[in-house]
C-alpha cells in the first residue's frame, strides 16, 4: 500500500525570479508543495487559484511592498501563516509586519535549514490557532445549547406557575394569558423591541402570581371588597416579586412591583408616578384593567366591551398613562373585540 503524505502548499512571493526558482527547488525537495508569484497581484491570483498554507513574503519588492501587502493578504486569507522575507533587517517593518499578523521572518541570503524551521515553526503555530479556533467554535456551541436549555427550564417554571395560580382561582383562569396578549400588542403599537418586549412578556405573564400568597377567602369572595381586605389583595405587588426574584431580572420585578401604580400617583401606597412608573407597568395596567373589566368576577358579571372601552377612555390621565390608552386602542385584539 502507497501512502501519501498530505504536502503544505507554500507561495513564494519575491519579484526575483532566480530567487524564487532556487528557493522553490530546495522546497519541493524538503517535501513542500511550491507556487510561486512575482508580485502582490499574481500572489493573489495564485491563493485564488490554490490556497496556501504558508507564504513565504518578500519585503523588498517595486510596487507594492511585502510589507504593505500583508494586511491585504491576512484580510483575505486570515487562516494562511506568513514568514516575512528581507535582506535588510529593519525592526520598526519587522515589528509592523508581526503585527499585522507575520508569524516570523527571515533574512536573505537564506540558509535553508533555517527556513525550514522558520517554516515547520510558523505551520505548527498555524495549526494549533487553527485548532483552538475550532475548539472555541465548539464550546461556543455548548454554550448556545446551555442557554437555550435554561431558556426552556425558565419558560417551563413561568408556565408552571401561571398554572398554579389559575388552579386556585378559577375567576382568573387564562387572564394573565389575555393580558399578556393585549400588553404585547399595546407594547408594540408604541414601538417597543427586543429585551424590552421580552421583559414585559415574563412580567404580564407573571404579574398576578403573588396571589398565590392571598387568602383564597378573599381572593374569591362574592362580593364587593372592603378596604382592608383590597389592602390584603394588592399585597399580591410585593408577593409576586419576592417569589420570582431568583428566576427574572430586575426591570420584571419592577414592572410586577408597579402594575397596580395608578399614572396620577393616587394608589394607595404608591411611591412613583407618571413616567416614573415603568412604562411596562403602565401598559401592564391599561391591559390588566380591561381584561379585569370585560371577564367575570366572583362579585359580578363582565363588562360589555363597549362600555370597558369607555372606561379604559375615561381614566387616561388618571389612572392610565395616555399615551398607553392611544396605542392600546390601535391593537388589533381591541380592533377585533370592537367589530
Ligand atoms: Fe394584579
Amino acid at each position: 500500500m502507497v501512502i501519501t503524505l498530505q504536502k503544505e502548499n507554500i507561495l513564494i512571493v519575491d519579484d526575483e525570479k532566480t530567487v524564487r526558482r532556487g528557493l522553490n527547488r530546495c522546497l519541493t525537495l524538503r517535501g513542500f508543495s511550491c507556487a510561486e508569484a512575482g508580485s502582490a497581484d499574481e500572489a493573489m491570483e495564485s491563493l485564488k487559484n490554490k490556497p496556501a498554507d504558508l507564504v513565504i513574503l518578500d519585503i523588498m519588492m517595486p510596487g507594492t511592498s511585502g510589507s504593505d501587502f500583508l494586511p491585504r493578504l491576512k484580510k483575505s486569507y486570515p487562516d494562511t501563516a506568513v514568514v516575512m522575507a528581507t535582506a535588510v533587517v529593519e525592526p520598526d517593518t519587522i515589528v509592523k509586519c508581526m503585527k499585522n499578523g507575520a508569524h516570523d521572518y527571515i533574512t536573505k541570503p537564506y540558509d535553508i535549514d533555517e527556513l525550514v524551521s522558520n517554516i515547520n515553526m510558523a505551520l505548527e503555530k498555524r495549526k494549533l490557532e487553527l485548532n483552538l479556533r475550532a475548539k472555541s467554535q465548539v464550546l461556543e456551541g455548548k454554550i448556545e445549547e446551555q442557554a437555550k436549555e435554561l431558556q426552556k427550564l425558565f419558560i417551563d417554571a413561568v408556565e408552571s406557575l401561571v398554572s398554579a395560580l389559575e388552579a386556585k382561582d378559577k375567576y382568573t383562569a387564562g387572564h394573565s394569558r389575555r393580558v399578556t396578549k393585549i400588553a404585547m400588542e399595546t407594547a408594540i403599537a408604541m414601538g417597543l423591541k427586543g429585551e424590552d418586549l421580552d421583559n414585559l412578556r415574563w412580567a404580564a405573564l407573571l404579574h398576578d402570581i403573588g396571589k398565590i400568597g392571598i387568602d383564597p377567602n378573599i381572593q374569591n369572595k362574592p362580593g364587593v371588597l372592603t378596604p382592608e381586605e383590597y389592602d390584603i389583595i394588592l399585597t399580591h405587588c410585593v408577593i409576586g416579586p419576592s417569589i420570582v426574584q431568583p428566576l427574572v431580572n430586575d426591570k420584571i420585578i419592577e414592572v410586577i412591583k408597579h402594575h397596580h401604580d395608578s399614572y396620577d400617583g393616587s394608589g394607595l401606597n404608591q411611591k412613583v408616578s407618571g413616567e416614573n412608573i415603568p412604562l411596562g407597568a403602565r401598559i401592564l395596567a391599561t391591559a390588566d384593567s380591561f381584561d379585569a373589566m370585560t371577564s367575570d368576577r366572583p362579585y359580578r358579571s363582565s363588562m360589555p366591551i363597549s362600555a370597558a372601552l369607555a372606561e379604559v377612555v375615561r381614566c387616561a390621565g388618571t389612572q392610565f398613562d395616555p399615551a398607553v390608552v392611544k396605542a392600546f386602542l390601535k391593537t388589533p385584539i381591541v380592533n377585533s373585540l370592537k367589530a
